[in-house]
C-alpha cells in the first residue's frame, strides 16, 4: 500500500515542479502585469492609453506634462482652485471626458488642446478609468 502510493505521488510532484518553473519563466517575462491578467476593459482601455495619452502621462511614477497615473486611482488631487479631491472613478472619468473641468495643481491646463472635451467617448473612458484602477 505505502509503495503504491509513493510511486502514484512521484509523478505528481514532478509534474508539478515542471508547472510552477514554467510559471516561474513567464512571469519573469514581462515586469508589469501582462495583457492576459487585465480584464478586457482595462486590456482595451490599456490600449487606448498608449496610442493618446502616453505622451503626457507615465505609468511608471514619472511625471511628464501631465501627472503620472501610477498611484493616481483613489489618491488625494491637489488642485489648482486650492481643493482637493478623491480620484476616484467619478473624478477620472471627468478628467477624461471634460479635461478643462479640474486642474491639477503645479500642471498647466494643456489637455484641452490634445483631447477636447467629448472627444473620448463613454465607453473609452471607462475602458480607461479600469486600466488606470489597475495602476494603484
Ligand atoms: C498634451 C498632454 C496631455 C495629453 C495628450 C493627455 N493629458 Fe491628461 N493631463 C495633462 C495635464 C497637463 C494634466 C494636469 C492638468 C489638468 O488637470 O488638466 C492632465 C490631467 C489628467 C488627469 C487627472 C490627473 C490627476 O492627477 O488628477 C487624467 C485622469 C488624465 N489627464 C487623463 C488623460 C487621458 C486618459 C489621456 C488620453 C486619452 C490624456 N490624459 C492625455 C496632459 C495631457
Amino acid at each position: 500500500m505505502g509503495m503504491i502510493t509513493a510511486r502514484r505521488i512521484a509523478p505528481f510532484f514532478l509534474v508539478a515542479g515542471l508547472a510552477i518553473t514554467a510559471a516561474a519563466c513567464g512571469s519573469s517575462s514581462s515586469d508589469s502585469a501582462s495583457d492576459t491578467d487585465l480584464s478586457a476593459d482595462a486590456a482595451a482601455g490599456k490600449t487606448y492609453y498608449t496610442e493618446h495619452c502616453q505622451g503626457c502621462h507615465s505609468v511608471d511614477g514619472t511625471s511628464k506634462a501631465g501627472p503620472t497615473f501610477k498611484g493616481l486611482s483613489g489618491s488625494t488631487v491637489q488642485l489648482a482652485s486650492g481643493q482637493s479631491v478623491t480620484a476616484d472613478d467619478v473624478y477620472l472619468t471627468k478628467s477624461i471626458e471634460d479635461p478643462s473641468a479640474d486642474i491639477v495643481k503645479g500642471y498647466q491646463k494643456i489637455m484641452e488642446s490634445a483631447i477636447p472635451a467629448g472627444s473620448v467617448s463613454e465607453q473609452q473612458a471607462k475602458q480607461i478609468v479600469a486600466y488606470i484602477d489597475t495602476l494603484k
